[in-house]
C-alpha cells in the first residue's frame, strides 16, 4: 500500500509514518517545515528506503498535483495543519491559508485521483474542538453539531465542511476523523505536556492557565496512529469517526501529575509542583472536550492500547532522555514564552 502523508515531520505525523512503515506500507510525506516540524522525528523511517519526504506547501496547487500523479497514493493521510489554538488567536490568517485552502487545494488535485484508483481513500484528520466546549457532562459524537470558538477550531471545522462538500458533489471517497488531545513523545514544546516538562526541568514557573479547570480527553498518539490506519483499512467511505479514549483529566491534575513524576526522575529539583503558577487564562478557552468512541470500536474493532499514567510516565522519559531533539527548539525558534494573549 502506498501512503502519501501530509504534515508528516509533526507530531501526529511523524507517529502515522512510523507505524506505516514498520507495517510495510511506501510512505511519501509532504510536508513544508513550518516551525512545528521535526525532521529528526523521522530519520529512522527515511534512512530504512521505504520512505520519502517532499518539502512543499498543500498550498502550492502544482507541487500537490505533481506528487499525487507521480506516487498515485492508495490512502491521503491529511495531517498538515496549524495546530495551536494560542498561535490561532495571536495571527488566524495562516491558519486560514492551510487549514481551510490546503485542504481545498489537496481536495481538487485529489479529484482525478478518485475518478481513476479503485480503492483511493482520503482521510482527513481533525479534532473534537470543531464540536466546541462541553459542559460538565455528555460527549461529542459524530452526531454532534459544528460549534468552534477557537480561530483554530472554525478553521478546522472549515476544512471539515470542504471535505463533505467534495465527497457530495465530486464523489471524493473520503473519510472523516475528529479526534481528542494526543499526548506522546515528539511533541512541540508549546504544547502542554512537554511545556510542563521542560519548565519543571529548567527549574522555571510551570505556567496553568486560569484555575486548571479545564478538562481534556487524552489518547496516547501512537493509539491514534493505529486508529488511523484502521479506519483508511476498514471504515466507510462517506463516514466520520470519533477517535478518544476516554481519559479525562483537568489540566490542573495533568500539570500535578507531571509534576509528580519529576519528583521522582529528577529528585534533586522536588518538589516540583512548588514550580505550578496559575497565569491569565487562555481568552475563550472550552471548558470541556470529550470524546464517544464506541462506533469506532465497535464497527471496526479499534480500542486504545496505552493507557494515560503508563503513556504519560514514558512520555516525561522520553524528554528527558531526548534533549538533542528538543534543545535546538528552546534555542531558536521557541524558548517557552505564552502566546496566544489577543493583546
Ligand atoms: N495534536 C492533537 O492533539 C490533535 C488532536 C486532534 C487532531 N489533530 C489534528 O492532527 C493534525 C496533526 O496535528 P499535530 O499535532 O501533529 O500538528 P503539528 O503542528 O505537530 O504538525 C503539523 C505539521 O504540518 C506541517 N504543515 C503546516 N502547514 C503546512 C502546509 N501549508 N503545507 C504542508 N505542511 C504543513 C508542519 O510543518 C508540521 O510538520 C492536524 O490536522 C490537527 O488539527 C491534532
Amino acid at each position: 500500500m502506498k501512503a502519501l502523508v501530509t504534515g508528516a515531520a509533526g507530531f501526529i505525523g511523524s507517529a502515522l509514518c512510523k507505524e506505516l512503515v514498520a507495517r510495510g506500507w511506501q510512505v511519501t510525506g509532504f510536508d513544508a517545515l513550518t516551525y512545528a516540524a521535526h525532521l529528526g522525528s523521522l530519520e529512522p523511517e527515511l534512512s530504512t528506503g521505504r520512505m520519502r519526504l517532499i518539502r512543499d506547501s498543500i498550498c502550492n496547487a502544482w507541487a500537490v498535483s505533481s506528487a499525487l500523479s507521480d506516487l498515485q497514493p492508495d490512502v491521503i493521510f491529511h495531517l498538515a495543519a496549524e495546530s495551536h489554538v494560542d498561535r490561532s488567536i495571536d495571527g488566524p490568517e495562516t491558519f486560514l491559508d492551510t487549514n481551510i485552502h490546503g485542504t481545498f487545494t489537496l481536495l481538487q488535485a485529489s479529484r482525478e485521483l478518485a475518478r481513476r484508483r479503485p480503492g483511493f481513500r482520503f482521510v482527513h484528520v481533525s479534532t473534537d474542538e470543531v464540536f466546541g466546549e462541553l459542559g460538565l457532562t455528555g460527549r461529542f459524537t459524530e452526531a454532534s453539531a459544528y460549534a468552534p470558538r477557537s480561530p483554530y477550531a472554525a478553521s478546522k471545522a472549515a476544512s471539515d465542511h470542504l471535505v463533505r462538500a467534495w465527497r457530495h458533489s465530486f464523489r471524493m471517497p473520503a473519510i472523516i476523523t475528529n479526534c481528542c488531545n494526543n499526548f506522546g513523545p515528539r511533541q512541540f514544546p508549546e504544547k502542554l505536556i512537554p511545556l510542563m516538562v521542560l519548565k519543571a526541568l529548567q527549574g522555571k514557573p510551570m505556567p496553568v492557565y486560569g484555575e486548571g479547570e479545564q478538562v481534556r480527553d487524552w489518547l496516547h498518539v501512537e493509539d491514534h496512529a493505529r486508529a488511523l490506519i484502521t479506519i483508511a483499512e476498514h471504515g466507510l467511505v462517506g463516514e466520520t469517526y470519533l477517535v478518544g479514549a476516554g481519559q479525562e483529566r483537568r489540566n490542573i491534575d495533568m500539570v500535578r501529575a507531571i509534576a509528580a513524576i519529576m519528583d521522582d526522575r529528577h529528585p534533586a529539583g522536588a518538589p516540583h509542583a512548588r514550580l505550578i503558577t496559575h497565569v491569565e487564562d487562555r481568552p475563550g478557552h472550552d471548558f470541556r472536550y470529550a470524546i464517544d468512541a464506541s462506533r469506532l470500536r465497535s464497527e471496526l474493532g479499534w480500542a486504545p492500547q496505552v493507557d494515560f499514567e503508563t503513556g504519560l510516565a514514558a512520555t516525561v522519559d522520553w524528554y528527558l532522555d531526548n534533549r538533542d531533539w528538543w534543545q535546538p527548539i528552546l534555542d531558536g525558534t521557541y524558548q517557552g514564552e505564552r502566546l496566544g494573549l489577543a493583546t
